[in-house]
């Protein structure tokens, strides 16, 4: 819920928002590197073995950070936002959260089901996969993975062009940044 007596987001909210964006944008970085290795490349492995920790790690972090966010108040667009900059920032932020859970979902799905799979490597150990090994399901993952992973780096992309936008190009009231900041 939003509130206009509130003008930062909560600790918890704002803490979560930096460390998740980093690793998220670390995992698209890495993600489109490693798919592009020749599959005989020394660092392949270590690549998809840090990946699918950090990206299961970033599963179980949004499942959190929404349970918080929806037991939080936060504060009200500003008031001098048009209503079309309060629509697509609305819209966007419920991309990036839509995102958040399937793009990892999808690569969990692939990984989980690919003939052979062990399970989700996690750091120092391994999760059960959940999933019954399938071809046709790890075909699935593979097909959803990849353009979700671009779809979300896209709508970053958008995310950040409006907070500079905000920041710089428009009232004072419209930046929206000090509400975000640690
Ligand atoms: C927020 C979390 C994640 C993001 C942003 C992300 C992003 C990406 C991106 C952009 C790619 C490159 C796709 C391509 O060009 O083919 C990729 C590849 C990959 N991701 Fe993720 N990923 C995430 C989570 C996961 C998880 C949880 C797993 C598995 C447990 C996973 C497994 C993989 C694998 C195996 C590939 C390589 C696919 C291939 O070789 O074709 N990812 N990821
Ligand atoms: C992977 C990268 C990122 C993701 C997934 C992400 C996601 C989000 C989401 C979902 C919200 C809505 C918060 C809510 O209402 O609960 C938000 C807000 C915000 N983000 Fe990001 N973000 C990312 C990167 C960034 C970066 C790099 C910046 C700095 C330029 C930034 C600045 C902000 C600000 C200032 C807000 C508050 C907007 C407002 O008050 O209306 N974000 N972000």
């Amino acid at each position: 819920m939003s509130d206009t007596s509130v003008s930062r987001y909560p600790t918890l909210l704002r803490l979560s928002h930096w460390m998740m964006a980093l690793v998220i944008i670390g995992l698209i970085i890495s993600g489109l590197y490693m798919a592009d290795l020749p599959r005989d490349a020394a660092n392949r492995s270590d690549f998809y073995h840090w990946h699918k920790s950090f990206g299961a790690l970033m599963m179980l972090a949004i499942f959190i950070r929404l349970f918080i966010r929806v037991r939080s108040l936060v504060p009200a667009p500003p008031a001098v936002l048009k209503p079309w900059e309060r629509k697509a920032s609305h819209a966007g932020h419920h991309s990036l959260y839509l995102l958040m859970l399937l793009v990892p979902a999808s690569g969990w799905l692939m990984s989980a089901t690919y003939n052979g799979s062990p399970g989700i490597n996690f750091f120092w150990t391994t999760l059960p996969g959940l999933f019954p090994h399938s071809e046709s399901l790890f075909q699935l993952g593979k097909a959803l993975h990849a353009p979700l992973g671009y779809a979300i780096a896209a709508v970053v992309v958008v995310h950040i062009a409006a907070v500079i936008k905000h920041r710089f190009f428009d009232k004072p009231e419209a930046d929206v940044l000090p509400r975000m900041l640690p």
